[in-house]
């Protein structure tokens, strides 16, 4: 996979290439001919086997999960599944590891290019980092989003921006920002008439799908909000480098410091899952507060399960990669959430984001080919 061109990408040399590959082809293999045979195992071993110890199928994933994990091809599907998240880890840090320092450095010589800088970086050190980023390495990115390893540090963000484009096979486009560019373009399709501004992107580690945005709309006031430094730091070099103009600020969603009815439209990617059941709410007020009269938000999160067994299936990412709340988040009634942290009766509602055709074809998902977008009016 290769990026497309900017100045905060490592150096890859030959050796790393082919690692970073061979962990991707890895991945693909997994999704595409491993992972469909676990369907096969339940509908042929497991569930027989549950119906005639129990005279009934299983009711929910629970039941799903106590006899799947004892079933030596999922056994061996999950093991290879866990080894190859951390083999993409390791991939990615092999290469960048020798070079944090001259990426810190081209981060900082941004930073100081003084009127050649078209958005702008806000950090504040003091910010306490939720513990649900503390508690544990979500996904099992070692270090989390916030951890630092040096002064003026962006490796968080380096080790994302390399190892998102392996974890979606190359999905998400040359430029990671395929959830940026499709959520704008199903606002513009299903709300031609709006015309935001100001946009928040809440969540938006290194700016992919805040630059999406801004590209989107781009005599629109674009922001980008996070709780880790690393990743704002790189956000806004590689923003930058790219020619676009966005502001990035270190700030917890559940409560920034922006003052009331700062924008048009409030955007988030992939992001509510590694919240938590007390942070989501709180999050959803602060959209409420933050919003104009008229404004909308639009929060884009990971599908819902379609029966018992797909619901087990997502649960591996909380069980074995650290997705802690996306098993909760997965439960939750978002448009009633909303409702009740501020949004009028029926101004806050589910809608089904279809998937541009690029990313079906790059995808082994078996799953709805729509995602599910949170959509709230002010
Ligand atoms: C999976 S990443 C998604 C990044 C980006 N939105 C994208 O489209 O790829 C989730 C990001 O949300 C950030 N995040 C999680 N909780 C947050 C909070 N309470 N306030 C601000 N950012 C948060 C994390 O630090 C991380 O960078």
């Amino acid at each position: 996979m290769v990026l497309y061109p900017h100045e905060m990408l490592p150096d890859v040399d030959h050796d790393g290439r082919s690692l970073q590959n061979f962990a991707m082809s890895f991945r693909a293999h997994l999704a595409s001919k491993v992972r469909p045979g676990t369907r096969a195992v339940y509908e042929k071993r497991v569930k027989p086997g549950f119906v005639r110890k129990f005279n009934r199928e299983p009711a929910d994933k629970g039941e799903v999960g106590k006899e799947m994990t004892q079933d030596p091809y999922y056994q061996f599907w999950s093991a290879m599944q866990r080894k190859s998240q951390e083999m993409m880890w390791d991939c990615v840090i092999e290469v960048i590891e020798p070079q944090i320092e001259r990426l810190n450095d081209r981060a900082k010589q941004v930073r100081q290019a003084g009127s050649g800088v078209k958005g702008s970086l806000e950090l504040s050190p003091d910010l306490e980092i939720p513990r649900y980023h503390t508690v544990a390495d979500i996904h099992l990115q070692p270090g989390g989003f916030h951890t630092e390893v040096a002064d003026d540090d962006v490796t968080a963000g380096a080790i994302y921006d390399n190892a998102v484009a392996i974890y979606a096979n190359g999905a998400l486009g040359p430029k990671n920002d395929l959830l940026g560019r499709t959520l704008a373009h199903f606002l513009k399709q299903q709300y031609p008439d709006r015309e935001p501004g100001t946009i928040l992107d809440m969540g938006c580690g290194i700016g992919n799908s805040t630059v999406a945005w801004a590209e989107a709309f781009p005599d629109a006031e674009v922001h980008g909000i996070d709780v880790g430094a690393p990743m704002l730091r790189y956000a806004h070099a590689r923003a930058e480098s790219l020619g676009v103009a966005a502001h990035f600020k270190q700030q917890n969603a559940e409560e920034t410091s922006y003052p009331d009815q700062s924008f048009d439209l409030i955007v988030s990617h992939i992001v509510f899952h590694e919240t938590s059941a007390k942070a989501l709410p709180r999050i959803l007020q602060e959209c409420h507060r933050l919003l104009k009269p008229g404004g909308m938000m639009l929060h884009v999160d990971i599908p819902g399960a379609e029966g018992a067994f797909d619901a087990f299936m997502m649960e591996w990412e909380t069980t074995n990669n650290n997705e802690n709340f996306a098993g909760m988040f997965r439960e939750t009634d978002l448009a009633a959430t909303a409702t009740r942290m501020g949004f009028a009766e029926g101004k806050a509602r589910m809608e089904s984001m279809p998937r541009l055709l690029e990313e079906r074809q790059q995808t082994y998902s078996d799953r709805a080919i729509n995602w599910p977008v949170l959509v709230g009016e002010k």
